[in-house]
């Protein structure tokens, strides 16, 4: 079994790589770098079943040879990332997505899409089933990674239609874990170092804008069962467990042993969702998921991370 994963060296990318090589697999990674980061691999050095290409999928991506899978991660996933690189994210889901299917039309292999709730927008509908079209404004400053995604999950099911590609799709809701950079926004990273420096936790808004969190095991759990059982439509994955960005606070302030009081910086910025929660009855009645890990769990290695390893 060979498999490729494009965006390998970014933070979910490079735990699927791990996962992959766990059950036996060669994998080729090939990323550009441009959000990933060189140590997320570094444990993987001289590893003969690891190969890894810098490359830009933009252009069309030169693996050559039999692939059972092809795992598309590539793509800014962070607000602050594809704000920095609004024209780069609407190429990669686009231009990028292109050449991921065609290498793994060329590579006989299936391509499994890394799809966000994203395109459900600011949703007007609680909780986010897969047959909800979603609330997404085709302007605004979120654009760039809304409608790259939701133009993806176009490419893939027409390209997939017209050419009988197998495909799935898997809609991934906040996922957080060992590996985030500190430093790229998401609520998860953010909050973990302030607890650790046991300063003020920061939110915009007031805090009371609701997320849900999913440990990254649980979600390449959810990403194995879709390549093995999936049926080429989007398939939610992520924790229903629903809450405020304040009471997210208080479990970290609780798993760090310290931490400050949550303080608003500024208002909510244009478009973002207020609420977030997946409706998973698909992905339990199809895949036989659900997300396992509670949140306190999850938070111990990812706290454990980030005392070890960020920029001091
Ligand atoms: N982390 C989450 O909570 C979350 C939520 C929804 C969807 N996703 C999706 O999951 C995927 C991975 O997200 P992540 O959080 O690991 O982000 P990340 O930024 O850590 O990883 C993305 C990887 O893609 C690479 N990449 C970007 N553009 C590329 C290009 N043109 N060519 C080659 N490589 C390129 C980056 O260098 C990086 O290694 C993304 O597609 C993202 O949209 C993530």
């Amino acid at each position: 079994m060979r498999a490729a994963v494009l965006g390998g060296s970014g933070f979910i990318g490079s735990h699927l790589v791990d996962r992959l090589l766990a059950l036996g697999q060669d994998v080729v990674v090939v990323d550009d770098f441009s959000t990933g980061r060189r140590s997320n691999l570094a444990h993987l050095a001289g590893n003969a079943r690891v190969q890894i290409l810098e490359w830009d999928i933009c252009k069309p991506i030169p693996v050559v040879g039999p692939l059972t899978t092809v795992w598309n991660f590539a793509s800014p996933a962070s607000p602050i990332d594809y704000a920095r690189r609004p024209i780069e994210t609407l190429e990669v889901g686009s231009l990028g997505v292109k050449n991921a299917c065609e290498l793994a039309e060329r590579a006989g292999a299936t391509l499994v899409h890394a799809s966000t709730s994203e395109v459900y927008g600011d949703p007007l509908v609680h909780p986010q089933r897969e047959d909800y079209f979603g609330n997404v404004n085709p302007i605004g400053p979120r654009a760039c990674y809304d409608e790259s995604k939701r133009f993806a999950e176009a490419y893939i099911t027409s390209f997939a239609r017209a050419r009988g590609l197998p495909c799935q799709l898997g809609r991934i809701f906040n996922t957080y874990g060992p590996r985030m950079r500190e430093e790229d926004g998401r609520v998860i990273p953010a909050f973990a170092c302030q607890a650790l420096d046991g300063k003020d936790f920061t939110v915009f808004g007031d805090g009371s804008q609701t997320r849900s969190f999913t440990y990254v095991d649980d979600l390449l759990d959810g990403f194995l069962l879709l390549r093995a059982k999936g049926d080429g439509q989007p398939v939610n994955l992520g924790n229903p467990n629903e809450m405020t960005l304040v009471q997210l606070a208080d479990i970290i302030r609780q798993v760090a042993g310290s931490g400050g009081k949550v303080v608003s910086v500024r208002p909510l910025p244009e478009n973002d969702p207020k609420q977030r929660k997946p409706d998973i009855a698909r992905a339990q009645s199809l895949l036989g998921w659900q997300p396992k890990v509670p949140l306190h769990e999850g938070l111990k290695p990812t706290l454990e991370w980030y005392r070890k390893h960020r920029a001091k």
